[in-house]
């Protein structure tokens, strides 16, 4: 499992949803590696995050032929077994050399009831078993043009802050996803992104501490493309990428993870 802590190495992050089979992922991942060279993950950690189907099949790609993409997941239940028929549990994924996994994306909140005490406790569990969790975080359009932006990501990183210790919080990755940009080709302005983003580090410079706020990594995502990456990237509060379908296509992805370079 990589050390993923401590530091605010940009981070580019794909986030596939439910796409690509296990064999799809595969063939995106060795597409993906083939792009990427030494220079590329020195400059940035690199994940992709398969649906639960392809996580073993990856693995073992990215062990074989010792890639430096880290694995990731989308979701975990906080219990590490039981009766829970569906889920999968953060020591599941800990076996399986993931190193990140993605709590309270918006789609489970929104579609699928969780609440800002289930994320506090996956992104607790995550941890527990030597994971990092992205913590997502976002408004609806409905709260964007009623001004309650700044309230609803307020609550929800205080929320996911409370669990976790000082240390932890260095470790941690949030991501700021506006619900109105996920998918819609309607990206943040860079402006926009980076208040909200500066928002996240002073909840945790206030909540935590001045050192957790200088460590925690923020990525941006909804909408992220080639052609916007790097003004996103430039803003100062602005430490990654959390990507959805523009990672689905390796060479797309990798010219995202290069951005600096432009193509
Ligand atoms: P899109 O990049 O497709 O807007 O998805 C963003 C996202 O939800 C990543 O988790």
């Amino acid at each position: 499992m990589a050390d993923t802590g401590g530091s605010r190495k940009p981070l580019i992050s794909g986030n596939w949803k439910m796409n690509h089979n296990h064999l799809e992922a595969i063939q995106v991942v060795q597409k993906l590696s083939y792009a990427l060279d030494k220079a590329d993950y020195d400059a940035s950690d690199v994940s992709v995050h398969p649906p639960f189907t392809g996580l073993r099949s990856i693995q073992t790609v990215l062990d074989a032929d010792r890639i430096p993409i880290l694995l990731g997941a989308q979701n975990c239940h906080w219990e590490d077994k039981g009766a829970f028929t569906g889920e999968v549990s953060a020591p599941m994924l800990a076996k399986l050399n993931v190193s990140l996994v993605i709590v309270g994306h918006s789609e489970r909140r929104q579609l699928f009831g969780e609440t800002d005490d289930m994320v506090s406790k996956k992104a607790q569990a995550v941890f527990a078993h030597g994971m990092t969790p992205i913590v997502c975080v976002g408004e609806t359009l409905e709260e964007r043009e009623a001004g309650g932006t700044d309230d609803k990501v307020r609550g929800q990183v205080t929320a996911a802050l409370s669990g976790l210790s000082p240390d932890q919080v260095s470790r941690l990755v949030f991501a700021y996803e506006p619900i109105w940009a996920i998918g819609t080709g309607r990206t943040a302005s860079a402006a926009d992104a980076q208040a909200i983003c500066g928002l996240i580090r002073g909840l945790v410079g206030d909540h935590v501490s001045a050192e957790a706020a200088g460590a925690v990594r923020v990525q941006y995502g909804g909408s992220v493309k080639p052609t916007n990456i790097a003004e996103l990237m430039d803003q100062p509060d602005i430490d990654g990428a959390l990507v959805g379908g523009a990672s689905l296509d390796p060479d797309e992805f990798a010219r995202m993870v290069r951005w600096r370079t432009p193509t």
